[in-house]
């Protein structure tokens, strides 16, 4: 086991009516205004953004508001969203959403603070060293970013989906009530799914060094994501079992599954993130369809963790079996596992492991990853 520091300062308050706490929380912390950010639609067709309007309205808090945040969030979004914060002098940012809402609101918040573009922090011309505190109450759960202080940003004008983060970054407070997750589109619940099983096989996988608790740990989130994607699937009400696949989704990616480990990269999601740059797919439909293409051009640098991978979470003997086990449980929930299934044509493989590089640049993996190698991967794909 390798030394570690381990740091999470957020604050994660989780279960039935939790929203209802905002209020409080915000007026505890003296804050006055708010940026009050969120996606296209979905809190106003659930009566969430009626609830928190009241409940602002109540504790005297201004907010100014900046909706239309999309799915897989763009830079001109998040800039406007800082201009916004900067000319209205509010002291924090509020998300209400997903990850993606959450994610622009991490970008505006440091955004915020400083007088050159944003794209510089995730370009690491810039570290954000302050920002305007954040507060999320979200409605989906997938990404890690309610724990985390990652953010993931489309550049429209380079098609360029980079990430930043930074002490600053981290939310103050998440607050997370699995019940809002009843009236996500099907889709959305199989994406997030295999974003949060990504995000833990992407350390499983890949570390050099790996201790039993940590593999034990992964493989318990592993199998409570399967288990409990089953469950909502066939119950979207079941509560437990949302609230269950929220726990593991915040488990996933905020840093817990590292400490003690060491060696590990995020290949499958420095492919991913030029799937959705080029051709917006939703980042957990392109995530299946890299993760099966890597998996089966990896398995043999790492046999031993496969073998395990597939008699543990899929009760199956050999790496190959596992790999198939997880194919066939993916058709099984919908999800797409093809490129074909994205509409993406197999001639287009150069051209996105030649953006794919740019990340492997950027996260130190371009030795391993190159261009040639992430061509082959998607080839497979
Ligand atoms: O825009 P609205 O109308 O809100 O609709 C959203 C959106 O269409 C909808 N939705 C959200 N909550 C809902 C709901 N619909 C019905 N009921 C609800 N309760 O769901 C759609 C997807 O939302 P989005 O926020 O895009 O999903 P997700 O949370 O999966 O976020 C994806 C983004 O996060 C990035 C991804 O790359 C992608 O851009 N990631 C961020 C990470 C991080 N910060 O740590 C790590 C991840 O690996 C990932 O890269
Ligand atoms: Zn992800």
């Amino acid at each position: 086991m390798q030394n570690f520091t381990y740091h999470n300062p957020t604050k994660i308050i989780n279960g039935k009516n939790t929203q209802k706490e905002i209020g409080n929380i915000l007026a505890n912390d003296d804050i006055k205004s708010v940026l009050l950010v969120y996606g296209m639609n979905s809190i106003k067709k659930s009566g969430l953004y009626d609830e928190i309007i009241s409940i602002l309205k109540e504790k005297n808090i201004r907010v100014v508001e900046h909706a239309g945040v999309k799915s897989n969030p763009v830079l001109t979004h998040a800039t406007k969203g800082a201009d916004l914060a900067k000319s209205h002098k509010v002291d924090a940012v509020l998300s209400v959403g997903g990850g993606s809402v959450l994610d622009e609101c991490k970008a505006i918040a440091a955004g915020a603070k400083v007088d050159f573009g944003i794209w510089d922090f995730y370009t690491a011309k810039a570290v954000a060293k302050e920002a305007l505190p954040i507060y999320a109450i979200l409605t989906i759960s997938a990404t890690g970013s309610e724990m985390n202080s990652g953010s993931v940003l489309t550049n429209e004008a380079t098609s360029e989906k980079f990430a930043f983060g930074s002490l600053v970054t981290f939310p103050k407070v998440s607050i997370i009530n699995p019940e809002f997750t009843y009236s996500l589109p099907t889709e959305y619940l199989i994406y997030s799914a295999v974003d949060i099983i990504a995000h833990t096989i992407e350390i499983y996988f890949t570390a050099t060094t790996l201790p039993l608790i940590q593999k034990r740990f992964m493989e318990n989130i592993l199998k409570t994501v399967i288990e409990t994607t089953e469950k909502a699937l066939k119950a979207p009400k079941d509560y437990d079992a949302r609230a269950e696949f929220s726990l593991a989704a915040t488990w996933a990616l905020n840093g817990l599954t590292k400490p003690g480990t060491g060696g590990s990269t995020f290949p499958n999601h420095m492919i991913e993130h030029s799937l959705s740059a080029i051709y917006d797919v939703a980042h957990g439909a392109g995530l299946a369809v890299v993760i099966l293409a890597w998996m089966k051009y990896f398995k043999e640098e790492r046999r031993e963790i496969f073998t395990r991978f597939a008699k543990e979470i899929f009760q199956v003997e050999t790496a190959e079996d596992g790999i198939k086990a997880f194919e066939a449980w993916l058709k099984k929930i919908g999800s797409p596992t093809t490129l074909e299934d994205l509409k993406i044509e197999k001639s287009d493989t150069l051209d996105i492991a030649k953006n794919a590089f740019i990340s492997s640049t950027n996260w130190g993996m371009s030795k391993k990853y190159t261009t040639e190698v992430i061509k082959d991967i998607l080839d497979l794909a």
